[in-house]
């Protein structure tokens, strides 16, 4: 385990209110904080309303604010406010020890981290759309921001299509002619509606993932289970109707 030697996870797990027993280091503060990784944009308000739901103190202004990392001394929590795709990158290599992803992104970017709770916020569907009138042709352009996930689904159907990856706006192919279908996220539907495209078929339900770096998982169990069972309690019931 030398690979983690330089890193304060490798320290043993101290509660950050206690002093430091005889020859164990001394965390700092900052170290002590448990390193979160919370997707900028709309599931933000979400997580930060769950978090707050289970009795973590974040302060009124913290979704005002444009700093990108936020201490929360009272919650022992350090926020790093990180770009949606970018959040396991963060987990996976221990700069956050935990994190809030949506499945599809998690499905995207495949890094190595642990899930560990379905958060249910955030709910939405995966669909493939297109233009009312589209007609199957031999080998389709699919636009996405998921190009793994539609590769994926697609081979697994033994269709042969070609994926073009986009960064956003995604319902603007099929109308502009870049693309026959897409592969995207549909939450109200709304947007498909306004520019005039039909869900052809719902691949498959998402919603929003509690993360854990695999070392920190270990070296911080206290914290992380503390904060898993204090969540699970405030999670919202009920099946996905996205
Ligand atoms: C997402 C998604 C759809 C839209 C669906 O885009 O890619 O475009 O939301 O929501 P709706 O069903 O409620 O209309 P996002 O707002 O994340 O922006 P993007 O187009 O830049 O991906």
């Amino acid at each position: 385990m030398t690979v983690f030697k330089t890193t304060h996870r490798q320290q043993p797990f101290m509660k950050p209110d206690r002093k430091p027993m005889q020859g164990m280091p001394k965390l700092t503060d900052n170290e002590a904080y448990l390193k979160v990784a919370m997707p900028k944009g709309r599931i933000f308000e979400e997580a930060v309303e769950l978090f707050r739901r289970a009795d973590y103190p974040l302060p009124p202004a913290f979704e005002q604010s444009r700093k990108l990392i936020l201490d929360v001394p009272e919650a022992h929590m350090s926020f790093i406010l990180a770009k949606p795709a970018d959040v396991p990158t963060y987990v996976e290599y221990g700069v956050a020890d935990i994190g809030v992803v949506g499945k599809d992104v998690l499905l995207e970017e495949g890094r190595d981290v642990y899930e560990l709770l379905d958060l249910q916020i955030s709910r939405c569907h995966m669909a493939i759309a297109g233009l009312p009138d589209w007609q199957p042709t031999l080998y389709p352009r699919v636009a996405t921001k998921f190009p793994h996930v539609a590769s994926t689904y697609f081979r697994q159907k033994g269709q042969q299509v070609e994926v073009i990856k986009l960064n956003g706006s995604i319902e603007l192919a099929p109308i502009v002619g870049l693309a026959d279908r897409i592969v995207d996220i549909v939450s109200t539907g709304r947007t498909l509606k306004e520019n005039g495209l039909v869900e052809l078929e719902k691949m498959m339900d998402i919603s929003s993932r509690l993360i854990a770096n695999r070392v920190s998982f270990r070296m911080r169990s206290e914290q992380i289970e503390a904060l898993v069972n204090r969540l699970s309690q405030v999670i919202p019931t009920g099946g996905n109707e996205g």
